[in-house]
């Protein structure tokens, strides 16, 4: 079985997710996730507000691939007025063309009308308990929203996905260390941003140095994007990235044969990146 880490209900889930927000918003993401799926790709990282919940089901269907073979993510992003989390899954599953999904998170915590976030947390328990998600969790919380739901939680959030890379790491130290401590594991989005968002920066020649290096010691070819998600790896959090070519698939997948950083490379990363701060995504939910 490819790298995995265990949540907290003791599923496993992939290291590596496939997304279908970004590159593929709003749009028919059928081709693609048949594509990922073909090249290797088990875990899907879907959500309502990319609005192609629809293809991502029928990606999965045209791959033949057993959906009891595949780890998929979808998440809430606001209720319609009288609508509760339950129907609001319910009419994802209806898209998908699933019976469940493996993770089900609450995709920003400023949707929830103030003072409510507690309350939706008690939905998306409800959603747990029925066997509706096999999972819940949250994605772009920080320290006060944890700690807002867990007032009153019953089930403990599995994952918060939020923008986590080098150039985010030190303002995101405070959140990483909240869910470690609650066992709530990390998943990574924007990971591959110090080189695809902000090319020129002081990682570079850092990333690069680790990469030869990895390169002679591996005997094989290794990419600055592969050293930035074993980065992720190895603060132990979940890589959710995306692509739409087919080679860059199989270069996400193969992360698991290139060697570890050393505790000395991952302090270099660390204190290169903590020279520029660059957020990318829900400024307005993750601020800096
Ligand atoms: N929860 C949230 O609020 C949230 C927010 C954002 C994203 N997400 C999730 O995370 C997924 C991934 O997000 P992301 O797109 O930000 O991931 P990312 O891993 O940071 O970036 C992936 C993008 O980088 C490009 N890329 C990869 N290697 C490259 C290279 N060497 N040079 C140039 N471009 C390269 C890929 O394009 P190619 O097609 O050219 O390979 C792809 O478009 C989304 O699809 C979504 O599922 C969640």
């Amino acid at each position: 079985m490819s790298k995995h880490f265990i949540l907290n209900t003791g599923a496993q889930i992939p290291a590596i997710g496939f997304g279908t927000g970004t590159a593929l918003f709003k749009k028919d993401a059928t081709a693609l996730v048949r594509l990922a799926i073909e090249n290797g790709i088990t875990h899907l990282d879907g959500a309502q507000m990319y609005d192609n919940e629809g293809t991502l089901g029928a990606g999965v269907k045209a791959s033949g691939k057993p959906r009891s073979e595949l780890f998929i993510t979808t998440k809430i992003f606001t209720l319609a007025p009288g609508q509760t989390i339950t129907e609001s899954l319910k009419a994802s599953l209806a898209r998908f063309g699933f019976d469940y999904v493996d993770l089900f998170l609450i995709h920003d915590p400023t949707k929830a009308p103030a003072g409510e976030l507690g309350k939706w947390w008690a939905g998306m328990e409800e959603v747990y308990h029925a066997g509706l998600a096999k999972a819940i969790g949250v994605s772009n919380f920080q320290v006060e929203h944890i700690n807002e739901i867990l007032q009153t939680a019953k089930v403990v959030p599995a994952a918060n996905q939020i923008e986590f890379h080098p150039y985010v790491w030190k303002a995101a130290e405070p959140i990483v260390k909240l869910c470690k401590e609650k066992g709530i594991l990390i998943e990574s989005y924007g990971g591959l941003t110090p080189i695809v968002r902000a090319p020129g920066g002081p990682l570079d020649p850092v990333l690069e140095n680790i990469r030869s290096r990895l390169e002679k010691t591996d005997g094989i070819p290794v990419s600055a994007g592969q050293v930035l998600s074993k980065w992720i790896l190895q603060k132990d959090a979940v890589v959710v990235t995306t692509s739409t070519k087919a080679e860059r698939i199989q270069e996400f997948l193969v992360v698991e044969n290139v060697s570890d950083l050393t505790q000395e490379e991952l302090q270099a990363i660390d204190d290169a990146g903590s020279k520029l701060h660059k957020r990318v995504f829900m400024h307005h939910a993750f601020k800096d």
